[in-house]
């Protein structure tokens, strides 16, 4: 394992560096790279392609990229698969390749920019799936320098948490992802459950002048799911982002009652309700908002976006307004998404 000083990647383009950082290309590199972060009190932090951070300037930790991109096929019966992928894999290409093999259940989360060594720590999600549904365990290295499987059961699973988002917060507690397990379904069973993606397959045969299929093949519901995001969402290559910048407060049904008079519409989620942060903002007027080269993406207020040579201070600081302006119109305290990263 060799550490040098590196400029870090991330999707919303923000100038960092780590003053250490190293690529791990097996266990026993994660594991010297425990030892070395221990040994030398500066804290490890794993990122994968940086595309839900915030990153400081200057990163203090030692920053750790795992290079493993293998798929392993560990069992197969009649309905399941089990998989074993490496940390480094990016998320869109497991996706693809994935539904290509005839293994399904991961087609409503296309296109979710990052690594797969990045989803279990935010829990991915999009159009009413999780990607905790398909996870069987996550191999990792411990802060005590062990190797270590976490079954799913122990992950903390929630909508965009888990037991590692707080681990790597706290530096000196990190771990190591360096694999995760996945049981994927070899039945097609479509999720349609969020309305836009519905909609899309009952225009499409109202356009076509067919009737309504039962259910559309994975591969179409993967294809509807990446028009809907590149139509709402700001491509990164283009413009710098990093996807959701606040989390949808969960809220408790008197606050759900009391948003609802304000035009605000609530939905049900778990045991209580669940606002959009989106409409929230959009309601407060901050659809399109620009403050130099920050801004509010136009079509998804909840996608805030550099412009241009924006630095992470100017971006935390609209984000900070955006929480204020919130907070007092509708007290609601706003969230963020991505980790702040320093
Ligand atoms: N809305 C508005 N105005 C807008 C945009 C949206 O009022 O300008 C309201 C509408 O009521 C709309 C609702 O917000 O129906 C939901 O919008 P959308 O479908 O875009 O979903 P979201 O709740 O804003 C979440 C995730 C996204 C994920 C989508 C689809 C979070 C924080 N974000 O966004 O995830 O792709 O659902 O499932 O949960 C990400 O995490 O980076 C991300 C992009």
């Amino acid at each position: 394992m060799i550490t040098e000083p590196r400029q870090l990647p991330n999707t919303l383009k923000l100038p960092a560096n780590a003053r250490l950082a190293a690529d791990l290309s097996s266990a026993a590199d994660a594991i010297e790279a425990m030892v070395y972060a221990a040994n030398a009190g500066c804290g490890l932090r794993c990122l994968g392609e940086g595309s839900n951070v915030v990153l400081l300037p200057e990163v203090q930790p030692l920053v750790c990229y795992v290079k493993d991109t293998s798929i392993s096929l560990l069992s197969r019966d009649e309905d399941f698969v089990t998989i074993k992928v490496g940390a480094g894999k990016n998320w869109h290409e497991l996706v693809e390749e994935t539904l290509a093999q005839g293994w399904f259940g991961l087609e409503n989360l296309a296109l979710i920019p990052g690594s797969v060594g990045a989803a279990p720590i935010q829990n991915i999600g999009a159009y009413g799936v999780e990607v905790a549904q398909f996870i069987e365990s996550v191999s990792v290295i411990d802060a005590n320098q062990t190797a270590r499987d976490i079954a799913a059961s122990d992950c903390a699973f929630a909508y965009r948490d888990s037991v590692f988002k707080a681990r790597l917060a706290a530096s000196d507690q990190a771990l190591i992802i360096l694999s995760v397990t996945f049981r994927l379904p070899l039945r097609a069973n479509v999720n349609l459950a969020y309305a836009e993606l519905a909609e899309a397959f009952e225009l499409d045969t109202a356009k076509a002048g067919k009737q309504k299929p039962h259910a559309p093949a994975p591969l179409q519901v993967a294809a509807a799911v990446m028009a809907i995001r590149r139509k709402k969402l700001p491509d990164p290559g283009e413009y710098a982002n990093a996807g959701s910048f606040f989390k949808n407060p969960v809220i408790d049904a008197s606050t759900a009652q009391r948003l609802q008079v304000r035009s605000v519409t609530p939905y049900r989620f778990a045991q209580g309700y669940k606002v959009s942060a989106a409409q929230l903002m959009d309601l407060a007027g901050w659809k399109g908002a620009r403050s130099g080269d920050v801004g509010c993406w136009p079509k998804q207020p909840l996608v805030l976006v550099n412009y241009g040579q924006a630095s992470a201070e100017h971006l935390l600081g609209f984000a900070q307004e955006i929480q204020r302006s919130i907070a007092e119109r509708f007290e609601i305290q706003l969230e963020l998404e991505p980790s702040v990263v320093s």
